[in-house]
């Protein structure tokens, strides 16, 4: 844009008053807090949006966002955006060494549920697919199924096309990258994708870890929530740890990031390495 047309339409401005309203709701909705350093991020990922919209105001998206009749379709698009989606294949690595030595090695047989809780785009998630896959692989009575949840669906999407740029796969063993891996060619040279055998094995769900109930068929065996409770409040991180926890099934292991931490000491956990913990039987 030239400096004369930037003149002539200038740029939506999220004034504090909209800013603390979108920040209220989002903190009630996603239990994510939005402290004041987040106005002008807040800002810059909503102007596309208005853009789209052909909104003038941010008051104007306030309106549908909150008071229209497509306010509840809009808000999937505001829960996308305002969210944060960064991960990485074995990320914080000790992790899938903890579950391959000293959950797995006692594990030849039997049948394990794994959950990775706030999935983003699906690379936890298949990180713990090909760990699984190797060991049943040499333990033919074992089986495993594995869930991702996230809030947005924009990024659960790309969960389930994993498709990925191939520098993101990096930190993926060469063995596992030939198993698990396939190389796009043409208009997809550069990136991967995760083979059918392991798409087939991780099934992706919305689920905003706010709602009082969650819909889990099942208790889980592991819970992989890492990176999600940072960004709430602490009477939310509470309150969603006392969720998670009520759907780990006794014995069962609880992951969150070394950059966590469980203050409340109601729950029923105990903890078994830095940042990993088991519930009690
Ligand atoms: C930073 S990513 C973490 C991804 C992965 N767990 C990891 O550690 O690499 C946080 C994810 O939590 C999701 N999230 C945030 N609030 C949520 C909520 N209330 N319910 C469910 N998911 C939520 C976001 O959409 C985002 O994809």
């Amino acid at each position: 844009m030239t400096q004369e047309s930037h003149a002539a339409y200038p740029m939506p401005q999220l004034s504090e008053r909209d800013f603390n309203s979108l920040a209220h709701f989002v903190t009630e909705r996603l239990g994510i807090r939005m402290p004041r350093v987040k106005l002008l991020m807040v800002q810059s990922r909503l102007l596309r949006r208005l853009h789209e919209l052909g909104l003038d105001t941010f008051s104007d998206y306030q309106d549908l966002l909150l008071n229209s009749q497509s306010a509840e379709q809009e808000q999937r698009h505001f829960f996308d955006l305002i969210t944060t989606h960064k991960t990485d294949f074995y990320r914080e690595p000790a992790h899938f060494d903890f579950l391959a030595q000293r959950i797995l090695e006692k594990l030849p047989k039997g049948h394990l549920r794994l959950w990775s809780a706030g999935c983003s785009s699906g690379e936890e998630a298949y990180t713990l697919g090909m760990i699984l896959a190797d060991h049943s692989v040499c333990h033919p009575g074992f089986s495993y199924e594995i869930l991702g949840t996230d809030v947005s669906q924009r990024i659960l999407n790309a969960a389930r096309d994993a498709i990925y740029p191939e520098e993101h796969v990096a930190p993926v063993p060469l063995a596992q990258r030939k198993r698990y891996l396939l190389r796009g060619k043409d208009s997809q040279a550069g990136m991967v994708r995760i083979a059918p055998e392991l798409r087939q094995r991780v099934e992706f769900m919305r689920l905003n870890l706010m709602d009082p109930r969650f819909p889990l068929s099942a208790e889980m065996n592991v819970i992989f929530f890492r990176n999600v409770m940072i960004y709430f409040d602490r009477p939310t991180q509470a309150r969603v740890l006392s969720g998670i926890c009520r759907h780990l099934c006794p014995g069962g292991h609880l992951f969150i990031s070394h950059t966590e931490s469980i203050l409340s000491s109601d729950l029923p956990l105990v903890q078994v390495a830095p940042s990993v913990f088991r519930k009690l039987a």
